[in-house]
């Protein structure tokens, strides 16, 4: 009898132990789609404003896009209570979390929060450090879907074990949550963090510009193609797949950078299987970036189910020529033009075998025919049998996609 009582007592402690050795899985399989209030709002924050964005997401055509999280960033804290459980700002959010989640659930969406590994937050508010699993019991209780962990006040802590704390954290609560791991790729979580989280950052903050380095003294943030460029997209390229993305931060469409500049970052953002995590005042947007916003054949790009991150295969003088394997054997392909003025492009298809010797696809043009489809135009605009001449503004993309005929 005693023996199998241990014999028991071993197989419950193997399970647990098994539960609590992954995370939560197949909450990711395609990028993470959603809204964060950082980019636009910063700390200036509220309820109202969260409510008015789900709203929206759920009115506008987003929801139906795929969109999918409204993310409420830094500085929605109150303070901790005496036994240690952290409480939302009762002045900017009174009617508390849960009635927050009910309601955004009740848009048919899901929300999601921001913590900070360290003894605080980026914006001064109380860390998880110390808190982990009081903090993820109340995110559970509270309906949050989706957590952004972020990597200020963290002298000390090793990358790795912290985010895992807060994996095993959120097991235990019970409920599924989205990892997101931002700790700007100082750590390289591409090596370690696949079983951890679901996302991690790359890079360092976007600013909103084009083509510049926003300097805050001890640290910059970056414009689109600096994030585009910041890291070995060779390497990283490899680390990313269904549930587990490469993350160069949240977008900043509709917060003041030309159409065509826009255009061009959620274009890139898409051929980088990237997150697109809106983080404009999506109550008060124009058409144009709407439109980019949902342009749904763009979104496929970004969101199909092979999950490969694009690469870049070449360049033309301002213009890199990016390239994505797609299912069914298409083929996203995308000039970005980094320079400021027009560019006259000509693409011999047949001259160009496109390999991709990480995932083994070779599109051979000789022997294969494949149609393009303008994404921005949306329209289809030839065959790879005769060379592509194109103009492709300043600041802007010809990005297409090529089905095999
Ligand atoms: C860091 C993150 C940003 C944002 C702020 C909030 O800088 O990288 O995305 O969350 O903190 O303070």
């Amino acid at each position: 009898m005693k023996q199998i009582k241990l014999l028991l007592s071993i197989v419950l402690l193997l399970f647990t132990m098994q539960i609590g050795a992954q995370k939560f899985e197949g909450l990711a399989l395609t990028p993470p789609m959603g809204w964060n209030s950082w980019n636009h709002f910063a700390c200036e924050i509220n309820e109202d404003i969260i409510k008015g964005v789900a709203d929206e997401m759920a009115s506008n055509g987003m929801r139906d896009a795929g969109y999918e999280y409204i993310n409420i960033d830094d500085c929605w804290h109150g303070e901790r209570d005496s036994l240690g459980f952290i409480h939302p700002s009762p002045e900017h959010f009174p009617s508390g979390m849960k009635a927050l989640s009910d309601y955004v659930h009740s848009k048919g969406l899901k929300l999601g929060i921001y913590s900070d590994a360290g003894w605080k937050t980026c914006g001064g508010h109380p860390g998880s450090r110390g808190h982990e699993y009081q903090d993820a019991m109340q995110y559970a209780k509270w309906g949050i879907d989706y957590l952004k962990y972020d990597w200020c006040f963290t002298d000390g802590l090793k990358a790795e074990g912290t985010y895992l704390t807060m994996r095993e954290a959120l097991r235990a609560a019970g409920r599924p949550i989205v990892l997101s791991i931002c700790e700007w790729g100082d750590n390289s979580p591409w090596f370690w963090a696949t079983d951890i989280g679901h996302l991690w950052r790359t890079t360092g903050d976007i600013y909103n510009c084009f083509d510049c380095e926003y300097d805050h003294g001890s640290w910059s943030s970056w414009g689109v193609l600096q994030i585009i460029d910041q890291r070995d997209n060779d390497t990283l390229r490899k680390y990313a797949g269904p549930d587990h993305w490469n993350d160069p931060d949240m977008m900043e469409i509709g917060n003041g950078m030309s159409v065509n500049e826009d255009r061009a970052h959620f274009s890139m953002w898409c051929m980088l299987a990237a997150p697109l995590i809106a983080g404009n005042d999506l109550r008060k947007m124009n058409a144009e970036t709407l439109e980019i916003l949902t342009n749904k054949e763009a979104i496929a790009v970004d969101q199909d189910a092979l999950g490969i991150q694009g690469f870049k295969y070449m360049s033309m003088d301002s213009v890199d020529v990016w390239v994505k394997p797609l299912a069914d054997n298409d083929l996203a392909i995308c000039f970005l033009n980094k320079g400021k003025n027009n560019a006259e492009i000509e693409f011999n298809w047949k001259e160009n075998t496109i390999v991709d010797d990480l995932k083994g696809f070779t599109y051979n043009f000789s022997e294969s025919e494949y149609t393009l489809r303008d994404l921005w135009l949306k329209e289809d605009i030839g065959k790879t049998s005769k060379p592509l001449k194109a103009t492709v503004p300043g600041y802007d993309v010809l990005m297409l996609r090529l089905s095999d005929i």
